[in-house]
C-alpha cells in the first residue's frame, strides 16, 4: 500500500487551480491521451476553470465514470447533458464517451464500454465521491475486481441525488457505472471533495484500510492517488 498524496486547500478555486496545474503539465509533456471525467457539483468549478484556460484537449480522448440508465443525452439530469453543459460544448475534445443511457440492451452497453476502456488506457481519472463513500456508482460493497456494469442505486444516493430531480419519483433507481477495477486501471488518480457531508467518506479513505461498505477505500491498493480536500482529519 503506497501514501496517498493529501492536498489541502482552502476552497473550490483553490482545487481547480491545482487541477489545471496538473492537467497543463500533463499536456505539456504529452503524458495525456486519455482521461476520465466526472460529473457532480464539485467537479463544475474545475471544468468553469479549463473553461476559462488555453488549455488543449483536442488530442484527448475523454470517459465519463456513469450515467442513469433511461435518461437520454437530452435530459438535463443525464450526466451526458452535464458535461455538455460544463465542458464539452466550450472545450474540443479528440472523442468523448458515456455510457448511452437508452441503450436496448443495458448488459451489452456495459461489455461495449469496458471493452472501449480496454482499448484506451485511462492516464487520468477524475473522481468525486458520494456521502457514502462511493465512487462513481460504486455503491457499498462492491467488489474491488467489478468492471463497468448496472449498479442498483441505494437510498442514501436516491436521497442525496434525488435533489437534482424536480420530482424524486423521476430518478432512475439504476445506473450504468464503471467498476472498481475499471476506474484502478487509471495511472494516476485525483480525488475531490468538499465540506462536511464528505467527512466521513474522506475518514474513512485516511484511515487506511480497504473496507468493502466504503469502496473509496479501494484507492488506497492504487500506487498514484492525490486527494484535494479542504477537509481537516
Ligand atoms: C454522483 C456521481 C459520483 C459523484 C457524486 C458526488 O453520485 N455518480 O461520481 O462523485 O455524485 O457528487 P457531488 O460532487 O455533487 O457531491
Amino acid at each position: 500500500m503506497t501514501k496517498l498524496n493529501v492536498v489541502r486547500v482552502n476552497n473550490e478555486s483553490e482545487a481547480a487551480q491545482y487541477v489545471h496545474e496538473y492537467v497543463k503539465n500533463k499536456l505539456q509533456n504529452e503524458t495525456l491521451q486519455t482521461i476520465g471525467l466526472a460529473t457532480g457539483s464539485t467537479m463544475i468549478p474545475i471544468y468553469k476553470c479549463w473553461v476559462e484556460s488555453t488549455l488543449d484537449f483536442s488530442e484527448v480522448t475523454a470517459f465519463n465514470l456513469d450515467e442513469y440508465v433511461g435518461l437520454s443525452k437530452d435530459n438535463p439530469n443525464s450526466y451526458a447533458y452535464f458535461m455538455n453543459e460544463h465542458l464539452f460544448q466550450h472545450k474540443p475534445f479528440k472523442q468523448t464517451f458515456i455510457p448511452d443511457g437508452l441503450a436496448e440492451d443495458p448488459e451489452e452497453e456495459c461489455e461495449r464500454y469496458e471493452q472501449l476502456l480496454q482499448e484506451h488506457p485511462l492516464d487520468l481519472q477524475l473522481l468525486g465521491v458520494g456521502e457514502n463513500g462511493h465512487i462513481a456508482f460504486n455503491e457499498p460493497e462492491t467488489p474491488i475486481d467489478s468492471i463497468t456494469h448496472v449498479a442498483k442505486l441505494t437510498d442514501s444516493t436516491l436521497s442525496v441525488n434525488g435533489q437534482y430531480f424536480d420530482n424524486a419519483e423521476k430518478m432512475p433507481d439504476i445506473a450504468f457505472t464503471m467498476g472498481i477495477e475499471s476506474i484502478l486501471r487509471a495511472k494516476s488518480i485525483i480525488l475531490i471533495a468538499f465540506g462536511e457531508k464528505k467527512r466521513a467518506a474522506i475518514e474513512k479513505l485516511l484511515e487506511g484500510k480497504v473496507d468493502v461498505h466504503w469502496t473509496i477505500t479501494y484507492l488506497l491498493t492504487h500506487p498514484d492517488v492525490t486527494v484535494i480536500t479542504d477537509l481537516q482529519a
